[in-house]
């Protein structure tokens, strides 16, 4: 028996409630591998949404499908009020323009300047070549040096994107997605590839993000303690299955092993403590260091082509 849809939600910390994203009994098979096994979870506008899991247990999966880049075997996606399977062609190229995607590797061009890379995040809308900055226009050229300015590299604007940290580096890439203006925002491992400081200074950007624009954000992690410093709500993965979705507000960790073992669903805390375990694989970081390894290579070799 569900509350009647008119019923408000409970207010949080200020945030709105209002549902963008809805997943509701999605299960995913590649062949016989399921990959997502009846997920449902819900986000609401300027909350900060962490889907934290073990490699493998379907976080990347189940971001693909807030776009549309995966279709569901079953079950359904609501993103900001469309039902992701009825849409096609234009009208889901229309919505995708409404959802901005960062990744762990940041994807820049290396040889461009921080600035035109910013710029490219308004592709979707320019039309034609672009020849450098001026194909741009001025008001989008404002406009990417104001999200610069956000992200608080006004001063690299003309900087070669490859001279960058990777901290900032990833901020280029979320200044890049803000071009899109987007209303969801998706992040795969957005902090994999950064060392502890870089991560919060990132975390915190993507979290005062979506708080000033209200933006919902879903936020792949593997790391137990950056979820609990920074996501809203923690919807935690196993074997494709949710086996945690619960709110973080004013957590520590002690706290939050503590709540979770008070609340209706008695096997709460030790999956938790199972993800945490898992997390800590030596396995997992070894895939990681390789993962890190190849995109270093790959990048060495982007830059040594003509
Ligand atoms: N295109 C695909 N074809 C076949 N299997 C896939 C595909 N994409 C994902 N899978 C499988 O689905 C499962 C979930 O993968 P997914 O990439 O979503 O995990 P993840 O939680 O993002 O892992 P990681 O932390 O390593 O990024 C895995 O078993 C993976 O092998
Ligand atoms: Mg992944």
């Amino acid at each position: 028996m569900g509350h009647p849809q008119s019923l408000p939600l409970p207010a949080t910390a200020g945030i709105e409630r209002d549902r963008t994203v809805k997943v509701a009994f999605l299960t995913k098979l590649f062949g016989e591998n399921k990959a997502l096994d009846g997920v449902g979870f819900e986000a609401g506008r300027g909350e900060l949404v962490v889907l934290l899991g073990r490699s493998g247990s379907g976080k990347s999966t189940l971001l693909r499908h807030l776009n549309g880049l995966e279709v569901p075997t079953s079950g359904q996606v609501q993103v900001l009020g469309e039902d992701l399977s009825s849409l096609t062609g234009s009208s889901l190229r229309r919505l995708r323009s409404r959802v901005g995607f960062i990744f762990q590797q940041f994807e820049l061009v290396p040889s461009l300047t921080v600035l035109e890379n910013v710029l490219t995040g308004s592709l979707a809308v320019v039309r034609g070549p672009r020849l450098g900055l001026f194909g741009y226009g001025k008001a989008r050229r404002l406009t990417a040096l104001e999200h610069l300015e956000t992200v608080g590299l006004l001063q690299l604007a003309y900087q070669r994107a490859d001279t960058l940290s990777g901290g900032q580096q990833q901020r280029v890439a979320i200044a890049r997605a803000l071009m899109q203006e987007p209303e969801i925002l998706l992040a795969d491992e957005p902090v994999a590839s950064l060392d502890p400081e870089s991560s919060d200074q990132v975390m915190n950007l993507i979290r005062d993000i979506a708080r000033s624009k209200g933006l919902t954000v879903v936020c792949s992690l593997h790391q137990v303690d950056l979820a609990l410093s920074w996501a809203d709500r923690i919807v935690g993965l196993r074997h494709g299955k949710v086996v945690l979705n619960t709110l973080t507000e004013n957590m520590t960790r002690e706290e939050a092993m503590g709540i979770y073992g008070q609340v209706e669903v008695a096997t709460i805390t030790s999956e938790f403590q199972a993800i945490a375990e898992e997390l800590d694989t030596p396995g997992h970081r070894e895939r990681i260091a390789r993962d890190l390894a190849t995109a270093a290579a790959t990048t060495r070799a982007g830059r040594k082509a003509p």
